[in-house]
């Protein structure tokens, strides 16, 4: 079979990770999908940074919608971020040019993923968002595939790797929650606006797609109540700490007799409880289902190479073929989510 060819929608941190994660991993993915995966396009803003790889291999496009639309790719990843705005227009190309598309976009799925996940179907092309919750863990196809034989009554978890490493390192060392953002920024795994990680939008995002592959309801991002880490000061933690609690600023989703309630708040765990051991930029998601009991899944939220892992696993599934319905079933088989009152 003929490569497939790859157009990679931005290169920040995490574009510039999966360019040469690919380059690394090309004859094992040859093997593994049956056929090569090759990167033939590229957009970002900025043609000038030094990303360790000849950005003259790739043909350049500075608008990611030509790029898009271009018949130089067959997939397009987009990696660029925001829920509206240059990311949408580009998977929205993609997908009416009959793309195939992988993207880590939250916010993009949290707001608009159903009308994506219709206009690939009704196109036959794939969606494929591993990369979008929980980063280099694989909680996506958990949900989606290897769950299948269960119902799952709860799901819950540390979904911001950055919140997450500011409220590890608050404690551990002692530093002002300013401090601890800067260092989580300059090891690129916040937010381009960090907002959404400690307001805790970042981690509603990743909960509403999760909720609506745990339960198979519609993704409804608006039932959320938020609350962010922003006002924690290193008073609260000493607190918690010396009555024997670590805060952590959960996702939470469960299924209550008046329907689903999601939320997504800073919470006092006991320090002896395995979440509270998660530290760092490290992501936990607990899911409770009736076959499995109680599954775990720890691993790297954030951060270039643990989320490109995640990206080139849906890379490898469209080049197989392997990609299924998005949210696990067509779209119009989702229920109805039922909001319980909080
Ligand atoms: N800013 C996000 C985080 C990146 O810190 O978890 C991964 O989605």
């Amino acid at each position: 079979a003929e490569a497939l060819r790859v157009g990679i929608a931005g290169l920040g941190t995490v574009g510039a990770s999966v360019v040469r994660l690919l380059a690394r991993q090309e004859n094992a993915l040859a093997a593994r999908c049956g056929r090569g995966v090759r990167v033939t396009a590229v957009s970002s803003r900025d043609r000038t940074r030094d990303r360790g790889f000849d950005l003259n291999r790739y043909t350049w496009f500075d608008d990611p919608v030509a790029l898009a639309g271009s018949d130089e790719v067959d997939c397009v990843v987009e990696l660029i971020g925001g829920a509206d705005g240059p990311a949408k227009a580009t998977v929205e190309r993609a997908i009416a040019t009959g793309k195939h598309v992988v993207t880590a976009n939250k916010a993009l799925l949290a707001r608009h993923g159903l009308a994506l996940a219709r206009a690939a179907e009704q196109k036959g092309v794939a969606l494929a968002f591993e990369a979008s919750a929980a980063g280099g863990i694989p909680v996506v196809k958990t949900l989606r595939e290897a769950l299948a034989g269960n119902t799952i009554t709860r799901i819950y978890g540390i979904l911001n790797g950055t919140c997450n490493y500011i409220l590890s390192r608050m404690e551990t060392d002692g530093l002002s929650f300013a401090e601890c953002l800067r260092d989580a920024q300059r090891l690129g795994y916040a937010e381009a606006d960090p907002t959404f990680d400690v307001g805790g939008f970042d981690t509603a995002h990743k909960l509403a797609i999760l909720t609506s592959l745990a339960f198979g309801t519609e993704l409804d991002a608006e039932a959320i109540y938020i609350e962010g880490i922003s006002s924690i000061a290193p008073i609260d933690i000493k607190m918690a700490d010396e009555l024997g609690y670590r805060i952590k600023l959960l996702g939470v989703a469960e299924r209550t007799k008046t329907g689903i309630e999601q939320r997504v708040h800073p919470t006092m765990v006991p320090k002896s409880s395995a979440i509270a051991q998660v530290m760092g930029v490290t992501n936990a998601v607990t899911i409770d289902a009736d076959a499995v009991r109680e599954l775990t899944l720890v691993g790297p939220g954030a951060g270039g190479d643990a989320t490109a892992s995640a990206v080139i696993s849906d890379i490898a599934d469209v080049a197989s073929g392997a990609v299924g319905a998005p949210f696990g079933r067509p779209v119009d088989r989702l229920d109805k989510p039922q909001r319980a009152p909080m």
